[in-house]
């Protein structure tokens, strides 16, 4: 996977002839990623829980940028589903070059979800781990197999979140309202999103030699229907001064797939206006 060969920089960002896996790839920003690595000519697995959704986002992007894609449902906290998916994937195209490990729940029930970890329950605790952590365990191991088997290197970028590094300020809470609902950030977000970032250095120390590169791509806050108030919240502690689009995730996503970064591995790479900078 190094860029020797390689004729122009732009070039080192092309993704043609690769195939892309995207778990959570009907998400608010999984249907970005899945876009952005279909304009750049990857072709496409969309991987979540709605067949239906996966089947048609993925034709809508054929449509759109003219490159090869599936949806298959996959629950990412089943072994089964996963490895089907993988294989699958295979089947279909030959060879697995990225995965994009980035499906996370806020479960079905929000209450639950936000409830204070004073009150927090283990089988929430439980639900929320199984997907942040197992799943994304679970997506790395099928794929990482299979890349190790192609013996053609990779790519497996893990999103992490600005809160799996640092705890939440309170205070931007207050007056919050998301989906109807005054929000926070649970514990068991902060402790997976921290564990992700803990198994891409395992996995990108291990994998190294083989050519496979494993990093974390960390978002901040990103605007996606928060009330006035916690936006401005919100924006008052990022030293850029506003929260993120999801379109501004898509750019470091495609560095850290392509060629452009062939010799960064293990890394943790921050899109958060700065947030982690004071
Ligand atoms: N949006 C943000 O502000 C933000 C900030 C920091 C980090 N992140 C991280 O970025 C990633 C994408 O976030 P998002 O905003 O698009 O979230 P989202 O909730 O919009 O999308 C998550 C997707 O994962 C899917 N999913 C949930 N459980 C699944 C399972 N068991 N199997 C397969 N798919 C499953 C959902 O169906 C959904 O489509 C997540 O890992 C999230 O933690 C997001």
């Amino acid at each position: 996977m190094s860029s020797k060969g390689k004729e122009s920089y732009g070039e080192r960002f092309q993704l043609a002839g690769k195939t892309a896996i995207v778990t959570g790839g009907l998400g608010l920003l999984g249907r970005r990623f899945c876009a952005g690595l279909a304009e750049f000519g990857a072709r496409v697995v969309v991987a979540d829980l709605d067949g239906d959704g996966v089947s048609r986002f993925a034709q809508e992007l054929e449509a759109r940028y003219g490159t090869a894609c599936i949806g298959i449902r996959c629950d990412v906290t089943q072994p089964a589903f996963v490895n089907r998916m993988v294989d699958q994937a295979a089947a279909q195209f030959g060879s697995i070059d990225i995965l994009l490990n980035n499906a996370a729940s806020k479960s079905e029930d929000l209450a639950q979800f936000f409830a204070p970890f004073e009150a927090y329950s283990l089988e929430q605790w439980r639900k929320v781990m199984s997907v942040n952590v197992d799943g994304m365990f679970l997506a790395a191991q099928a794929v990482g197999k299979h890349m190790l088997k192609q013996n053609q290197g990779g790519s497996i970028i893990q999103t992490s979140s600005i809160y799996g590094l640092f705890g939440p300020d309170e205070r931007i809470y207050e007056g919050s309202c998301y989906l109807g609902m005054a929000i926070n950030t649970p514990a068991v977000y902060s402790a997976s999103k921290a564990a992700v970032v803990g198994l891409t250095a395992h996995l990108a120390a291990r994998w190294a030699k083989y050519g496979i590169r494993v990093n974390t791509l960390t978002p901040g806050g990103v605007e996606s229907g928060q009330n006035d108030t916690f936006v401005r919240s919100y924006a008052n502690r990022v030293p850029m001064g506003r929260m993120g689009h999801p379109d501004e995730l898509v750019g470091a996503m495609l560095f850290l797939a392509s060629d452009a970064s062939s010799y960064v591995t293990g890394h943790n790479l921050y899109v958060d206006g700065g947030l982690h900078a004071w």
